[in-house]
Parts: structure tokens; C-alpha cells; sequence
């Protein structure tokens, strides 16, 4: 009896030990990742991008000189932290990047899709938004862990990569404001996404099911889907300018054309208002929420960015 009595107690013992080994990992993981990611603030911040939130921006820290010591420092942030995905020469082709559905950019290809410009170069600022706020859905997550002086340095290096950037900032386009109240712009902006046809790919709903939505491919020949907007996070984030920006400029290599030359600012303001109105918004439910609903490619980044850290931890990895 009490022989048995004593094994029960260390049975226990050993299972209490067992998840107090268990609670510690835990802590230890959550730890490093904070750690890589720049701290519980950058931690908060990445839970509210993966529920949809925009991240703001700083812009007040004035950029350092665009020159070859800038360029240097950004070389070495890009093999530190973008190599997995985007490869060591920047051209897509990274060691985790086949596992990725939504494959990471090609900077050499002269390809960009995310950008405020008619031609085909972004500005500075349009990469700059894109390392600090990430594409939604996909494995591009945020980069709060780097300073804005080390982002404007990487964007530096990346337009080093192709001969498209030339010594002058290609022209942004006019964001027009609103000229009439909300509701009517929402509804001017639903008869408008009907005479364009946006319906032929993104679908009647919006529901990216449209009879043009199977057949789609991307620059590279590969299969590439409208953006479904009632159950996908827009890629660019719910702000009124950034859907403007993605109609009016289009997504370079993609089917997604520019509408700035067949449609009115006011007509492609509407559409952004309209498109909003239908989109996905942010839950606003808190941290666990958010990492429980990640997409896959978000994952995927995750375990990259945070946890294998391939580069960080043994820099000569891929050279
Ligand atoms: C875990 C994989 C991954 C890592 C690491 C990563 N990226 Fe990306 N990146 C992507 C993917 C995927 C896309 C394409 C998303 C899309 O456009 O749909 C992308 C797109 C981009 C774009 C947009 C280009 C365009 O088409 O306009 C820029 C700029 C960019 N990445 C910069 C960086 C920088 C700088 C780093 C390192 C600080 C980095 N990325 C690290 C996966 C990654
Ligand atoms: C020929 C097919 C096609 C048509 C027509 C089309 N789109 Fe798209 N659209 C796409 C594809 C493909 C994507 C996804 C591109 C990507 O994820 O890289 C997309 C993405 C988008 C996005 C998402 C951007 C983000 O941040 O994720 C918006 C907004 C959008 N389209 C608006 C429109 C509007 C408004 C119209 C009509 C004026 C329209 N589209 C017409 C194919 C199309």
C-alpha cells in the first residue's frame, strides 16, 4: 500500500516536472522569438498585422544618404534577413522560397508590383512601406525589428539589383480625395466596379470566383488568383489610399491591370471606397486570436523570420 502509495506521489512528481520543462521551453521559445523580432513592443505589433491592422509608419526619422556606405549596410541587413526567400541575388529564388504558395519577389526581374508610380519603378517610399508593413497572407511579414534608417538602407541595396531605378524618383500619382459622402461613394463605386468588369476575376461578391479567376497566370507563367476580398486581408491592408494606389497603378506582372488610364479619379476613388466597404476587416481580437488565424505562407514566414533564422544564427550559410 504504501510502496504504491509512493510511486503514485513520483508518477506525479514527474508529470509536474514534466510540464514545468514544458511551461519553460515555452517561455524560452516565446523569448527568442520576441528576442528576433526586436522585443515584446515589435511582438504586439506583429499580432496586430496578422489580424489585418495597417502598421504605422516612421516617417519623421529623416532617411540616411543614398550612397555606397548606405548601400553596404543594406548588403548586409539583405543576406542577415531576406536571403531565405528572396536568394542571395535577389532574384527570387531563396532556399525556403519553394515552399512558399505566393513566391517571394524577383528584385532582378524588374517586376514590382506594390507601388504609388505609372512607370515601372516604385519610389523609395513604396519599398520602404512594404519591408515596414508587410503583404498580408503572405510569408513578406512586417520588419519592426529593423530601425528606419537600416530599412531605408536595405531599400537602397535592393535597387541596386536591376537597371530599372534611375538617379531621379519616378512621379507618384494624384491620390484624389473624396468628393461626395461616403455612402454615395460606396454606391457610385459598386456600379463602377461593374462597368470596368472588376467582377470578370474578383467576382460578383468579391469572392475572387469570377469566370476569368481560374485561369490566371503571373509574369513567370505561374497560376496566380484574385484577391478573394471577403475572406482574405488585402495584401496592402484596408487603408483608403492603398486600394486607390493598387487601382490606379495596377500590380506590374500580374493580371491585375492599372485603371488610371480608362478610368476618372473620381470613378477609381469610388472603387476604393466600394472595395473597402466589402473587404475583410481586423477582428481586433487580441494576440492569440490573430496567430491562430494565420495563413499558411504567414506561418511559413513566421518559422523562417523568427525560428530558423538560418542566416542569423550561421551567417556564411548561404554564401
Ligand atoms: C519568409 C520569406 C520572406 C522573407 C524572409 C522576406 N521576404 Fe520580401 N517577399 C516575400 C514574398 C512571398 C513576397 C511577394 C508577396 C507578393 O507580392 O504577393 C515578397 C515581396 C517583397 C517586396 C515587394 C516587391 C514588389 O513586388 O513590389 C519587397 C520590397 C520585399 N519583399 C523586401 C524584403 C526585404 C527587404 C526583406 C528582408 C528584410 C524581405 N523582403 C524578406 C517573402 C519574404
Ligand atoms: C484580369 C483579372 C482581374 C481584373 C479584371 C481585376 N483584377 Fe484586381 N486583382 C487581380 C489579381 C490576379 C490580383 C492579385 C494579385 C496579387 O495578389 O499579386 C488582384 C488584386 C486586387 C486587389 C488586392 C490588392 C491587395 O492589396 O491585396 C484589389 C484591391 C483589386 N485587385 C481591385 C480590382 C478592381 C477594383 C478591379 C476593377 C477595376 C479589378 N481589381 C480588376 C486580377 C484582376
Amino acid at each position: 500500500m504504501e510502496q504504491k502509495k509512493k510511486s503514485k506521489v513520483a508518477v506525479y512528481a514527474l508529470a509536474g516536472g514534466g510540464v514545468v520543462i514544458l511551461l519553460l521551453l515555452l517561455v524560452l521559445f516565446v523569448t527568442l522569438v520576441a528576442k528576433s523580432m526586436g522585443g515584446m513592443g515589435s511582438v504586439t505589433l506583429m499580432a496586430q498585422w496578422l489580424d489585418g491592422q495597417t502598421l504605422s509608419l516612421d516617417l519623421e526619422t529623416p532617411p540616411p544618404p543614398e550612397n555606397g556606405d548606405s548601400i553596404e549596410a543594406g548588403k548586409a541587413i539583405f543576406e542577415m534577413r531576406c536571403i531565405a526567400c528572396h536568394g542571395i541575388k535577389g532574384d527570387g529564388k531563396g532556399k525556403r522560397a519553394n515552399e512558399l504558395k505566393t513566391r517571394p519577389a524577383d528584385f532582378t526581374s524588374g517586376f514590382f508590383k506594390w507601388k504609388s508610380t505609372l512607370d515601372p519603378a516604385p519610389t523609395n517610399l513604396d519599398l520602404f512601406k512594404v519591408i515596414g508593413r508587410g503583404l498580408h497572407g503572405t510569408a513578406m511579414l512586417p520588419w519592426p525589428a529593423l530601425r528606419p534608417a537600416e530599412t531605408w538602407q536595405v531599400v537602397y541595396y535592393i535597387k541596386t539589383l536591376s537597371d530599372l531605378f534611375e538617379e531621379n524618383q519616378p512621379k507618384p500619382v494624384n491620390i484624389s480625395g473624396p468628393t461626395r459622402s461616403i455612402p454615395s461613394s460606396i454606391l457610385l463605386g459598386k456600379k463602377v466596379y461593374e462597368k470596368a468588369k472588376c467582377y470578370e476575376c474578383h467576382g460578383f461578391e468579391g469572392r475572387g470566383d469570377g469566370q476569368k479567376a481560374g485561369k490566371l497566370k503571373d509574369y513567370k507563367g505561374l497560376p496566380i488568383k484574385p484577391r478573394n476580398f471577403i475572406e482574405e486581408t488585402l495584401k496592402r491592408g484596408n487603408e483608403l489610399d492603398e486600394i486607390y494606389l493598387t487601382i490606379a497603378t495596377g500590380l506590374n506582372g500580374t493580371p491585375m491591370a492599372a485603371y488610371s488610364k480608362t478610368l476618372s479619379e473620381d470613378e477609381m476613388i469610388s472603387l476604393a471606397y466600394y472595395i473597402r466597404s466589402i473587404a475583410r476587416k481586423p477582428a481586433g481580437q487580441g494576440m492569440i486570436s490573430a496567430a491562430m488565424h494565420m495563413t499558411p505562407d504567414e506561418q511559413m514566414g513566421m518559422m523562417i523570420d523568427h525560428v530558423m533564422k538560418p542566416n542569423v544564427l550561421r551567417p556564411n550559410l548561404n554564401k
